[in-house]
């Protein structure tokens, strides 16, 4: 009788522990619970040791997230098929992924950017998951240790993945025995951010344009995060939930921007913005972009028209509007590589990525979106924890293998 009473306070405790609102829609909602379950005690570790004044809240992030995705590869397969080492390309860390058994003629390869909101994340965090996808796909893939935000804001992160993707468009052919026509460049959230941004210099900076390299095969933006003028689109509005909220998605942006949290509160409603910012963002980020089906449930179109503080702006606005830093401020996407762009129904970051698939169509990028609707933020890197995920991921290997 004792241990009924137990095993029942005990359920109670661990259901009310792992109990976060989810939007009615969301696929697989248990699931998300269940993963809940997971992170109650390296929350309560975290929590505890920021209280006991043994870590920061930025360390205790870290660490957490980092202990979960070891958590999360414990359960992964080895992939014998694949070797790798870590390396330094022109100076920055990666780790490259190689078949073991060697192939007479040239392979295609993968340069890979972890998520992570710029701050998050590391080359081992990531390992589980590029690993699996340089196995099933069996080609070469550079997976980046970046530096990280706010230790190295903006523009150190996309310099950092910038500069390693050139040495190994360079390299490849000679180094890894990669056919360089066959490259493809990918991220995911941040990472995504990153990869667009450093596509896009390869194909319109003129340092290089000169140097004469291989042109990417394609680039592939998974529920990337694109502009940090507009906090109010309609995905941020409708999706703030616990799995990505506003709240970490605008410490993430401050982070990566000025390197402190100082401008997170007010980009919550737009009030980091000024005039010339908003004339700009009307043109390249009009919610009209996106269509009208997703704009209805809970979107107020009330752009925050009141704040004219200037003087935040005035500190902020050139790199709000640099197309390095928010790749949906480039003016003209005509002539970028192919795109692959995923974006999931319960994300804020849901509209950044249609806005760009929409403007990538209208330049006349061949783009391929895939939208999960019951999707969320994470589904891609949760493959083997949700179905939607693996479908996501499936989806992803499959155009691939069929473009790569
Ligand atoms: C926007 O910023 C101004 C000036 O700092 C402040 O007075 C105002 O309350 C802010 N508005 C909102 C909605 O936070
Ligand atoms: C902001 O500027 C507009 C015109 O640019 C003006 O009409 C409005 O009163 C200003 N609002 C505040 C809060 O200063
Ligand atoms: C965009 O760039 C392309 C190629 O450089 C050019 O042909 C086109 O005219 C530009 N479009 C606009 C609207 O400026």
């Amino acid at each position: 009788m004792v241990t009924v009473v137990l095993i029942v306070i005990a359920g109670a405790i661990l259901a009310y522990l792992s109990y976060c609102p989810l939007p009615s829609g969301i696929a697989e909602p248990w699931r998300i619970r269940c993963t809940n379950v997971r992170h109650i005690i390296p929350d309560l570790v975290a929590r505890g040791a920021v209280y006991l004044g043994f870590a920061d809240p930025l360390s205790a992030l870290r660490n957490y997230y980092s202990f979960d995705k070891w958590l999360v590869s414990k359960f992964c397969k080895d992939e014998p098929s694949v070797t790798f080492t870590d390396t330094k390309f022109d100076g920055v860390s990666v780790r490259i992924y190689q078949p073991l058994e060697k192939s007479e003629n040239p392979i295609p390869a993968m340069v890979y950017i972890h998520g992570g909101g710029w701050v998050l994340g590391t080359k081992d965090d990531y390992h589980y998951v590029v690993r699996y996808i340089a196995a099933r796909l069996g080609i070469v893939l550079v997976n980046i240790d970046y530096r990280l935000s706010p230790e190295y804001p903006f523009p150190v992160p996309m310099e950092d993945c910038t500069r390693a993707t050139v040495w190994f468009l360079q390299n490849a052919a000679a180094d890894f025995n990669v056919d360089p026509t066959r490259i493809a460049l990918c991220g995911d959230s941040a990472g995504g951010n990153l990869a667009a941004s450093t596509s896009a210099r390869l194909t319109f900076d003129e340092k290089y344009q000169n140097m004469g390299l291989p042109k990417l095969k394609f680039q592939g933006l998974i529920y990337p995060a694109m502009q940090a003028v507009d906090f109010l689109t309609p995905s941020y509005q409708q999706n703030d939930i616990t799995l990505l909220s506003k709240d970490l998605m605008t410490k993430f942006w401050s982070w990566y921007l000025s390197g402190d949290l100082r401008h997170a509160e007010a980009m919550k409603t737009n009030n980091h913005t000024c005039r010339r910012v908003r004339v700009i963002q009307q043109r390249l980020l009009k919610h009209s972009l996106v269509p009208e089906t997703f704009r209805m449930e809970g979107y107020n179109f009330a752009p925050n028209e009141e704040s004219n503080d200037s003087r935040v702006c005035n500190e902020i606005q050139d790199t709000l509007l640099n197309q390095d830093f928010a790749p949906l401020m480039r003016e003209n996407l005509t002539g970028l590589p192919p795109t692959y762009i995923v974006t999931a129904g319960f994300d804020v970051l849901r509209d950044d990525g249609i806005m760009y698939a929409e403007r990538l169509e209208q330049a006349g990028v061949p783009v391929t979106w895939l939208h999960y609707e019951e999707g969320f933020h994470g589904i891609f890197t949760g493959y083997n924890s949700y179905n939607i995920g693996n479908t996501c991921m499936r989806d992803f290997l499959r155009h691939c293998k069929e473009n790569l």
